[in-house]
This record gives C-alpha cells, structure tokens and sequence, in this order.
C-alpha cells in the first residue's frame, strides 16, 4: 500500500497545529509542524545578525536546517512567528526548506503536515486536505490565551494586529501564498472547541482515508 498523507493548512492560531496532533494520535503517523522551520528560519537569521530581507542569507540558513534545531522554545514565541513570515516570503528560503518536508511526507506509511502550503505546493497530491479557518478575533484569542499561559505579557488588541499582518503577508506574497487547495475540505472552527474541531477533521480524514484505500 502507498503512503497516506494527511495536509492541515490554515492561517496562524485557527486550530491546525492541534487538529494535526489529535489526527497523529487518531491514525497513528507521523506530524511535521512546518511552520517551527520557518520560525527557526528567522530566529537563526536574526541570531547570525543578518537581515531577514536578505533572500541569499535566509537561504543558505534555510539550506543548513536540521531537525534538531526545531525543539527551541524560543521558536514559539510572538517574536518568532513575526520573524518566520517575514523570512517565508523568499523563494530560496521555500525551496531549500522543500527537500526536508518532502522527506517527512514520503516516510514509509505516511506522514501529517501542517502549515500554509502543504496541500497546494508541498503535497499537492495528498489524498486527504483540510484547509482549517476561524475569525480572527477567535484565533487572536486563542493565540493571547496560548502566549499567556507561556508567560508572555501582551495585550490581546497586539496579538489580534500580529494575526491581521501576517494574514495580508502570508496571503498576499507571490511565492506559495496562503489559500485553500481546490480540493481541501474547509473547516471553520470558529464555534467549535478544540474537541469538536478534532472530531470533525478525524470524520473528515476517515472519509478520505476509505476512498483512498479503495482506489489503492
Ligand atoms: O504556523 P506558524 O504560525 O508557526 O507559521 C509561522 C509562519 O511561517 C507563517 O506566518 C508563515 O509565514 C510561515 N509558514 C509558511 N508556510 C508553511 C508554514 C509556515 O509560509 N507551510
């Protein structure tokens, strides 16, 4: 049988990191956060002192990324992901961060990857795609919630502008833009906690999965 892979794409705090973990859990593969190589991206940018506009520089960090660099804390801090999409509008930066990600998503069995791209430019061939979405104002306040309880000090008002940046970057830049896959199930879960949210992407992915396993 061939590999089943799993893309959970969506914008910053919609529900897509915990929705990919629970799925893990649920179906017994593998999760790739791939926003955390962006994130580590910028913070080794910045650390080196170079400039996050720099395509050259972010990309030859992007070049000599390893999986052990993904497990600093520092990388899910406010600061990182402002650093992270910042440094993601470089197509250097994407196509040397490609090769890691399509090597987790061809792991024998398959693999689950979450991020802004996975189903449309990574994985284009996915048999099961979720684009998650909620308002965000919700998402702002799960990400203060999230930051807060990590013991960052920060208004929700800062938090809600940080999600309405990034959104207008991530959705607007020219390389691999953040949209829904044609085929991608859209899951709003603006009114669902996390526990309804997980449900519905496992009854959405079992779907997937039988078709899938009918056509192998
Ligand atoms: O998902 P997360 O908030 O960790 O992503 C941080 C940033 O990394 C995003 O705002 C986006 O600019 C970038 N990213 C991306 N493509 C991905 C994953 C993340 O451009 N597949």
């Amino acid at each position: 049988m061939g590999r089943f892979v799993i893309a959970v794409d969506g914008p910053a705090a919609s529900g897509k990191g915990t929705i990919a973990m629970r799925l893990g859990r649920a179906f017994g593969l593998p999760v790739l956060d791939t926003g955390l190589l962006y994130r580590a991206v910028g913070v080794l940018t910045q650390r080196a002192g170079e400039s996050l506009d720099d395509e050259g520089a972010t990309g030859s960090i992007a070049a000599l990324m390893t999986a052990g660099q993904l497990d600093d804390p520092a990388l899910r801090t406010r600061a990182a992901g402002e650093l992270a999409s910042r440094v993601a509008i470089h197509r250097r930066v994407r196509d040397a961060l490609l090769a890691f990600q399509h090597s987790f998503a061809h792991q024998d069995g398959g693999a689950i990857l979450d991020g802004r791209d996975i189903g449309t430019v990574i994985c284009p061939d996915a048999p099961a795609k979720l684009y998650v979405t909620a308002t965000p104002e919700v998402r702002a306040e799960r990400r203060w919630k999230q930051l807060t309880a990590q013991g960052e000090v920060v208004a929700y008002e800062d938090v809600l502008a940080d999600i309405r940046r990034r959104d207008a970057r991530d959705g607007g830049r020219d390389t691999a833009p953040m949209v829904a896959a044609p085929d991608a199930q859209l899951l709003d879960t603006t009114e669902m906690t996390i526990e309804q949210a997980a449900d519905a992407a496992r009854r959405i992915v079992e779907v997937a999965r039988a078709r899938w396993e009918s056509s192998q």
